[in-house]
């Protein structure tokens, strides 16, 4: 299983899997679906695959990170390359920190660029989280997956944008955490970003990035929070 996010409040497993829940609603009985990464994800793929044998659903799916493709497959769910999934009706999919409009920040999983390509690429983006995600601004560290050639440069290019600190992602043993592409890790925390869209683009333009966590130029259309009483709330349509 996936780690939790550190925003988690310790009521997170009820909200989580109500959000995941109510999204079973937005799955009709054919489709092409993208399927996201971390706890509640894992959660949404588990239920997704009950419900598609119950229910003797035509679903292709994408996966976001080697560890989603996984869980999906042992499940039973018939996975695929991108490129054979494409067009992406709807994609399912987590987030660390939803701010008002729908705008996210990923990847503290450490699958955002996958999750990127799979998320903007669907018709439709419906993310499932608890409510601790729930933010009036993205403030959170923004997760930027870069080329480990080209540390210094990334590091002084985020600095330069206006990180006030920027961390390698590590694993217990201290070694640099290794994304599924082989790539690094930071963490990148610019407090409260006030112009997201406009930071999405400027990390993406340092040599050596290759993607990085803010979900600003296309935000969600619909946001499912699950309650801590196990109701959800719903954000966009
Ligand atoms: C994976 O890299 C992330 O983008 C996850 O979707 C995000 O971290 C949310 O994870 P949880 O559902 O585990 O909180």
């Amino acid at each position: 299983m996936s780690k939790p996010s550190p925003n988690s409040p310790p009521w997170a497993e009820t909200a989580k899997f109500a959000a995941a829940k109510e999204a079973l609603k937005f799955v009709p009985a054919s489709m092409s679906i993208g399927l996201g990464s971390g706890t509640t994800a894992d959660i949404f793929i588990s239920l997704l695959a009950e419900h598609a044998k119950k229910n003797n659903l035509q679903l292709k799916c994408a996966a976001t990170s080697k560890k989603s493709e996984e869980l999906a497959r042992a499940q039973g769910l018939a996975v695929a390359d991108l490129d054979s999934v494409a067009p992406v009706d709807l994609a399912v999919d987590g987030a660390d920190e939803v701010d008002g409009r729908r705008r996210l920040i990923k990847g503290y999983g450490g699958a955002s660029t996958r999750e990127k390509i799979v998320d903007y690429l669907a018709k439709r983006l419906l993310i499932i989280a608890d409510m601790g995600k729930k933010s009036r601004r993205l403030d959170k560290a923004v997760p930027v997956e870069f080329l480990p050639f080209a540390k210094k440069r990334v590091e002084d290019g985020l600095k330069g944008l206006g990180a006030k600190s920027v961390e390698l992602r590590q694993n217990a043993d201290g070694s640099p955490f290794i994304t599924d592409n082989g790539f690094w890790l930071f963490h990148a925390d610019f407090g409260e970003i006030p112009k997201p869209a406009k930071l999405e683009d400027a990390i993406n333009s340092i040599e050596g990035v290759l993607e990085n966590g803010l979900f600003a130029k296309r935000p969600a259309d619909m946001v499912i929070f699950g309650k801590r009483d196990g109701s959800v709330k719903i954000l966009g349509e």
